[in-house]
């Protein structure tokens, strides 16, 4: 099958028209790739974490380009042009946030804060507003007002499933690509994407990486979430 792309956690395989596979890998990378590690079988459980938490997104109306399962770490997905932009919905804060702005560690945002980043690992994915989007050709204000719609439907999908495991949604990541004419939700929704922590502050998520944590303890964690999502999901 022919390889399209590789990034720093999938492979992109071309299946027909309309469909690409996504093969998720067992590598962990954090600042822009400048860390990265192995964790064998983290592709696995990122597949399966996705693969349910787009299933929640599609039965809440949301349209997502998950297709299904061609084996437990590989997604049939819609074939999306996708649009190199990383949109962030932060409930709480936590993350580049707080070095940028003067906002505390673990403010909450009431409504949550979307903000736009180009995926450009050489520049450290940089915040865009609306006008370096358009100017970029990324999306006019239109979309952009709709993907942020759209970020407030997912977190209220996301965070009703995660607060049913008695965790937090602090933040997720969605990337999102078009197909005729519509704006779609791509990529991943995994541990790699979100920050999740329980009430005692407890981090579940990549940060424990980024942090420098054991690479069997940020599995444990990976695969000790996958169990709660299937338990309540
Ligand atoms: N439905 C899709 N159709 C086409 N490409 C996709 C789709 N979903 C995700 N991708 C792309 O797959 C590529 C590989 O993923 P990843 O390894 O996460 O890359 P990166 O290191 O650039 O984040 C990314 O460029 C991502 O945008
Ligand atoms: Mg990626």
């Amino acid at each position: 099958m022919e390889k399209i792309s590789e990034g720093k956690t999938k492979e992109v395989f071309s299946l027909d028209n309309e469909h690409v596979l996504l093969r998720f890998k067992d590598s962990v990378t954090a600042g822009d790739g400048a860390k990265a590690d192995i964790i064998d079988g983290k592709g696995i459980l990122n597949a399966q974490t996705s693969a349910l938490l787009f299933r929640l997104l599609e039965r809440d109306g949301i349209e997502t380009h998950y297709v299904g399962m061609k084996d437990e770490r590989t997604m049939i997905v819609k074939r999306l042009a996708m649009i190199p932009v990383e949109v962030v919905l932060r409930n709480y804060a936590t993350g580049s946030i707080v070095k940028r702005l003067p906002i505390k560690e673990g403010e909450a945002f009431n409504p949550p804060i979307v903000e736009f980043f180009l995926k450009d690992d050489a520049r450290h994915d940089p915040l865009l507003n609306y006008h370096h989007m358009r100017h970029l050709k990324l999306m006019n204000e239109e979309e952009a007002r709709l993907v942020e719609e759209v970020m407030v439907r997912v977190n209220q999908t996301l965070s009703k499933v995660i607060s049913k495991m008695g965790l937090i949604l602090y933040d997720f990541k969605l990337e999102f690509g078009r197909v005729n004419g519509r704006l779609v939700v791509g990529d991943e929704i995994s541990l790699d994407s979100m920050r999740v922590r329980d009430p005692t502050g407890r981090i579940l998520d990549k940060d424990l990486y980024r942090k420098g944590y054991p690479l069997d303890q940020v599995k444990a964690s990976y695969v000790e979430f996958l169990d709660r999502l299937r338990s309540v999901a």
